[in-house]
Formats: structure tokens, C-alpha cells, sequence
């Protein structure tokens, strides 16, 4: 009997697993097309010829080391989404840089229409060395699903000054005694970083970089955005024609600042940056900066979030912004909220962006419909 009713409600399981959903629901578990939550924390989203593909860390039950690798799930309306398998898959051999147990964070990709070729890039920490290797890593796919094939990782343009920097300004850098500053957060200290301290001490071996995101501009350049000097500082980096190495040009954001999780995206010409603090996978107050160019300066305004928890960014902390294609005022900002304890149970928060007197203000919801982009 039991069975007969089981095999009855079948269909209906199946069903649901496939049934269509509406709405967004910030926080909320969020099915992919097999049911499953889906597994792309820290991601970003590519919108390639009528699709969207989310990319993200495939987080595991008791561990946030990277045991699988670099998702990837695929949607035409940004609710419902199909899984697309590993977009670039841990190595199983001992001693790769992206071994079974290193730490994949933040990817991102872009296409590059020079090369036809999807370019993805993230931030590596080698196996069993915590977060002091700092690097960054880049793989390229000629499809948007990949395969990604595994191109290198490294520090970032080693020997380079920023690209604004004056003779003074190179002088001063050069000039800073590091035993001076032995001890950190005293005011001396933080005039020191402003002006290079830990430029100085990565120069020749190349910049830390950590936390990141990739932003394309109108021009077609591209760029790398990244925390470095010990998650205290920026950096805007460019990369070249085929998006796979670093120019060695590059400029500082808020130095000293301790800037995380960034987001870059550009409204009616002016650049706009949402970032968090550092407080690792706590959550923390988004902060959020403007500029005209993106080689500043940047001016620094009040966190946009609004409505409950919008001191703590809702729980979550800020991933990408994603411009949404052929609607140029809508976007939405994509946070994560980690559960260190259960990775693969992080959620996620996807809220629109609006615009009030010409800034971003996100508001929090607890549903909402991106069809509401398109019906207006
Ligand atoms: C966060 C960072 C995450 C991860 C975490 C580790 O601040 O944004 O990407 O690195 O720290 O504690």
C-alpha cells in the first residue's frame, strides 16, 4: 500500500523539483533546476548572448577549503537556474596550485571579445598555507560552461608604484623604515600604510591580492579589483588586451581603509563601489564610494543599505553587482551570508538596487521579482 502511494506521488516530487519559481527571496534556501540549493557562494554573474551564468565557490558541508571547485549554473531570468557542473575543477594532483584543499575564492569572469575566450579569475591560497599566499589566479574556457583550463596564479605587478604616484610620493614610499612601525594601528602607523608601508615590503615579490571582482568598461578594458597591503588597501588593476595578465598599471582605493568584498558597476557615467569591512566571515555596515574616473579620486558615502539588519548589510556580505542586460538602471547587489560552522549552507541576498538623488540605496525585501525589470 505504502509503496503504491509513494510511487502516486512521484510525479509530484519530480514536479515540484521543476517547477518554476517566481521570486527572489533574500536569505531563503534557493533550489536550483535538480531541487538543490544552489552551491556558488561568493560569485558572480557573466550575461552572454541571452543567458546569465552564475559562478561561484562550491562550499562543502564542514569545511570552506575547496574540495569540488568553481560552479557554474546558467538562467534566462534570474530566478530559475540550471546547474552547469564545475567550471574549473580542484586538481587531484599533490603540489598544484589549485590542489584538493586550497582556497578558491570570489570568481569572476569576463569575455574577451579580442580572444573569443571566457576569462575567469580568483583568489587562491595554496593548501595548508592559510591566507598567506594572497594570490591571484586565471583560467580561460572557450565556452562559458568551460572547461576552464588552469593558466597561473601569482602576486600582482611586482616592481610597479601606482600608476598616479608622483616622484614625492615614490620617494616617501621608498624612504619608510618598517622598523618604525612594528607596532600596528597607532597613528604613525596608519600614515605609514597610506603612504606605502606595505606597497614597499610586497614590491619586489608583487602585491597581495585577495578578495576580488572584475569590471569591464565601456572602452572594453578590463579590470582587477582587489584587496591588497594586508586587506588594508585597494587596488584597481588593468589587465591587458587578452584580460590574462596585469598591465602593472594600477591605483590605490582608500588607502588604509581595510576594504573587502568589492563590487564596482558604473551608472550614467559616474563608478560606484560597495565594499565591506573586515571581519571575516562576520557581517559588517557595506560601505559604499563614487568616483568619475576610475582612477579617482573616490569620494566615500553612507552604506546603502536600508531596513532591518541594513547595519550588518543583512547578514551577508557583498559579492558582485550585476548590471541587468539592456535595462540600464536596474542592477542588483548580490551578498553572501557565510555559515563558517555549514559552508554549504551559506545563503543569499539579492536585492535591486534603486536610486535616489542619483545613489544607490538598497533596500531590503523579503521577496521580490526581477520581472519588474522587464515589465516597465
Ligand atoms: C572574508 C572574505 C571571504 C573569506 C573570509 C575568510 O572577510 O570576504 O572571502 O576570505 O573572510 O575568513
Amino acid at each position: 500500500m505504502l509503496k503504491r502511494i509513494f510511487i502516486l506521488l512521484l510525479p509530484l516530487f519530480f514536479f515540484d523539483a521543476q517547477a518554476q519559481q517566481r521570486t527572489i527571496r533574500p536569505g531563503e534556501l534557493w533550489p536550483d533546476n535538480h531541487g538543490v540549493h544552489i552551491n556558488a557562494h561568493g560569485g558572480g554573474i557573466l550575461y552572454h548572448k541571452g543567458t546569465y551564468y552564475w559562478y561561484g565557490e562550491h562550499k562543502a558541508e564542514h569545511t570552506s577549503a575547496a574540495l569540488v571547485g568553481i560552479t557554474c549554473y546558467s538562467s534566462k531570468d534570474l530566478v530559475n537556474w540550471t546547474y552547469r557542473g564545475v567550471a574549473l575543477p580542484v586538481d587531484s594532483q599533490r603540489g598544484s596550485d589549485i590542489e584538493r584543499g586550497c582556497t578558491i575564492e570570489r570568481p569572476k569572469v569576463v569575455y574577451c571579445p579580442a580572444t573569443k575566450k571566457f576569462v575567469l579569475w580568483f583568489h587562491l591560497e595554496l593548501k595548508g598555507r592559510g591566507y598567506a599566499a594572497a594570490r591571484a589566479a586565471v583560467a580561460i574556457a572557450d565556452k562559458p560552461t568551460g572547461p576552464f583550463t588552469y593558466l597561473r596564479s601569482g602576486r600582482v605587478n611586482p616592481y610597479c608604484y601606482p600608476a598616479n604616484w608622483t616622484d614625492t610620493d615614490r620617494q616617501r614610499c621608498d624612504t619608510l623604515n618598517a622598523a618604525h612601525y612594528s607596532q600596528w594601528w597607532t597613528a604613525p602607523w596608519r600614515d605609514a600604510i597610506r603612504q606605502g608601508l606595505f606597497l614597499k615590503r610586497e614590491k619586489d615579490g608583487g602585491q597581495m591580492a585577495r578578495d576580488m571582482t572584475l569590471f569591464v568598461d565601456d572602452d572594453g578594458r578590463a579590470y582587477h579589483l582587489f584587496s591588497s597591503e594586508d586587506n588594508l588597501t585597494l587596488h584597481l588593476a588593468e589587465l591587458s588586451t587578452d584580460f590574462t595578465y596585469h598591465t602593472g598599471r594600477y591605483w590605490r582605493i582608500a588607502p588604509g581603509g581595510q576594504n573587502e568584498a568589492p563590487t564596482l558597476f558604473k551608472y550614467h557615467g559616474r563608478y560606484w563601489l560597495i565594499t565591506s569591512g573586515c571581519t571575516g566571515w562576520a557581517p559588517n555596515e557595506a560601505r559604499m564610494f563614487s568616483a568619475d574616473s576610475l582612477t579617482g579620486e573616490w569620494t566615500q558615502w553612507p552604506s546603502p543599505c536600508r531596513g532591518p539588519q541594513a547595519k550588518q548589510t543583512f547578514g551577508g556580505q557583498g559579492t558582485f553587482v550585476l548590471p541587468v542586460a539592456g535595462r540600464p538602471e536596474a542592477f542588483i547587489f548580490m551578498a553572501d551570508v557565510w555559515r563558517p560552522k555549514h559552508p554549504i549552507d551559506a545563503r543569499y541576498v539579492w536585492l535591486p538596487i534603486t536610486f535616489r538623488d542619483g545613489r544607490p540605496v538598497v533596500e531590503w525585501r523579503d521577496e521580490w521579482s526581477p520581472s519588474t525589470f522587464w515589465s516597465h
